[in-house]
């Protein structure tokens, strides 16, 4: 797909990776809804980045765990930039604890919700635009989806998760829409401490987390590509690989 023009929806697209794949959408010329749920101001500087850019751009402000506000959302996209052709799940949350022990019932629903009842939420709210441009999902899931990680059994659910989510989507969608999903190691964002950043560092073959950029490239040459579908890619300097 040749992303000059087309219309794109990013969750989360506010900061961290989200930020790094709404800029990175707009320097391939395609206009961008930059979904955030709380912080406007940081989905402001995106959208005026943008805008510098030439591209069209709009915050959406809206909680994806919630249908009703979901389908507002694609709907005022459709309003102000038109069709959506572009869908990019990567909102996401950690909960506060980590240790089966201490999630609470109510933590553990609340990150699946988020994490990925939202990216369920979106697709369903896009589809009937996506099937009709021949569009494309990526899904943010994680190394977590794949090994477990260190951030919990919500989060390690939620990513496994969005990997099956894909993985049905795809097979359902083709071929007119494709469905990937990307898996990165830990990433230069404010989702996790210095501590973790430094500790997990030592523990990537390459000696360093990702930057927001090195994943928003990955998604940027999966939105790019027309045939594939159904894959989850590693972004963890050989840290993990299956
Ligand atoms: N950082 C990592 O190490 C890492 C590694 C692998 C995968 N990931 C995944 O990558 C994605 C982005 O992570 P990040 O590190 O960029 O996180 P981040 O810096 O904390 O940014 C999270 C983004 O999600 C938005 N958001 C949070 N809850 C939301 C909700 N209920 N509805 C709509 N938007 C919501 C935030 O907007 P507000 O600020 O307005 O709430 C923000 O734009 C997540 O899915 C995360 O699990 C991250």
């Amino acid at each position: 797909m040749n992303l000059e023009s087309k219309n794109a929806v990013v969750t989360g697209g506010s900061r961290g990776i989200g930020r790094a794949i709404s800029l990175a959408l707009g320097r391939k010329g395609a206009n961008v809804a930059v979904n955030f749920s709380k912080d406007e101001s940081a989905a402001a500087e995106v959208v005026r980045e943008l805008e510098g850019m030439g591209v069209r751009a709009i915050k959406v402000k809206t909680d994806v765990s919630d249908f009703g506000q979901v389908q507002e959302m694609m709907a005022l996209v459709r309003e102000k930039l038109g069709s959506i052709d572009i869908l990019v799940n990567n909102a996401g949350i950690t909960g506060p604890h980590t240790s089966i022990e201490e999630i609470s019932p109510e933590e553990w629903q609340r990150l699946i919700d988020v994490n990925l009842t939202g990216a369920f939420y979106c697709s369903k709210a896009a589809i009937p635009d996506l099937k009709k441009n021949r569009g494309k999902i990526v899904n943010i899931s994680s190394i977590a989806g794949k090994m477990g990680g260190t951030l919990g059994v919500h989060y390690g659910a939620s990513k496994a998760g969005l990997i099956g989510l894909t993985f049905a989507l795809a097979a359902e969608l083709v071929p007119l829409v494709t469905v990937n999903a990307v898996a990165p190691g830990p990433v230069d964002t404010d989702l996790i401490s210095d501590e973790v950043k430094e500790r997990l560092s030592k523990l990537t073959p390459m000696g360093r987390i990702a930057t927001p950029e090195e994943v928003a490239h990955a998604v940027i040459c999966l939105l790019e590509n027309d045939f594939i579908s159904g894959e989850a890619i590693n972004i963890n300097g050989a840290r993990y690989m299956d």
